[in-house]
């Protein structure tokens, strides 16, 4: 979907409030399990952070059950620390295999992650772009949020017509993530797709738990799209649902 970095039209997204953390992670997976069930092919945009860990153990859970195969899915994360060893503990690649893709049926040669070790950051995004479009484009993509408004690792202050690219973290984010990592060495760059890449996704479900996200959410649902939050741009999305839980929600308008 082509985006107008001047004049976007403003939509209005679905919004789903839950009881609590784990009934809008459950909620989540399922409709990714839906999305699956009736394309086998999905093409899925995935995220990390410790908001989306249940969303993997419910996959996860399906898959063991029967209730769902990975086998046709292709899948693109969202971001990759730079200068991190894809076997490093910290990184997401290694988080993936972790949480999701060791314990599932996905073919491990279609679950990509930028390359954070490339020499050549800027051929390492765009071969990014270009393997994206070559699957179809993105169906679904999950997305968290951080606790400045940021998606995938697009800090406050990132243009909404940005592509995937190298970007240093915002300070608050590398100490929100430092639990991740066991030295506490949190990378101070990453690649991540930018807000334009997340735009072209065909839909956007974005989960958000807790009260630390409950300024973001509010910034993110406003009304308008700005540059100090990052999450404000679905705004311009026609397909973006939010699923929250209450704390999340607390002091959405
Ligand atoms: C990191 C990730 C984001 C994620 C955010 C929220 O910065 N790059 O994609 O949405 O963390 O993380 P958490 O769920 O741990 O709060």
């Amino acid at each position: 979907m082509p985006v107008s970095s001047t004049t976007p039209v403003i939509h209005t997204p679905a919004r789903h409030v839950m009881e609590n953390s784990h009934a809008a992670a459950e909620r989540v997976a399922r409709s990714i399990i839906e999305t699956v069930r009736q394309k086998p092919r999905t093409v899925l945009g995935l995220a990390t952070g410790a908001t989306m860990e249940p969303v993997y153990r419910h996959l996860v859970a399906a898959h063991a059950g029967g209730a769902v195969s990975f086998a046709g899915v292709t899948s693109f994360n969202l971001d990759e620390y730079a200068n991190l060893a894809p076997t490093h503990p910290g990184s997401y690649r290694s988080t993936m295999n972790r949480l999701f893709f060791d314990h599932v049926d996905i073919d491990p040669g279609k679950t990509f992650l930028p390359d954070g070790q490339s020499r050549d950051r800027r051929a390492a995004a765009q071969a990014y772009e270009a393997a994206i479009v070559a699957a179809g484009g993105i169906d679904l993509q999950l997305l968290g949020l951080g606790g400045n408004g940021h998606i995938g690792f697009n800090e406050p202050g990132s243009a909404l017509s940005s592509r995937t690219r190298q970007v240093a973290l915002h300070i608050s984010t590398i100490e929100a993530n430092r639990g991740f990592f066991a030295d506490g060495a949190v990378p101070a760059e990453a690649i991540t797709m930018g807000i334009g890449t997340i735009l072209e996704a065909r839909r956007i479900l974005v989960l958000a738990t807790g009260s630390r996200k409950a300024a973001a959410v509010r910034s993110a649902l406003y009304g308008t799209i700005t540059e100090n939050c990052p999450a404000s741009a679905l705004l311009a999305h026609p397909s973006v649902t939010w699923i929250v839980d209450r704390d999340a929600a607390s002091l959405m308008a």
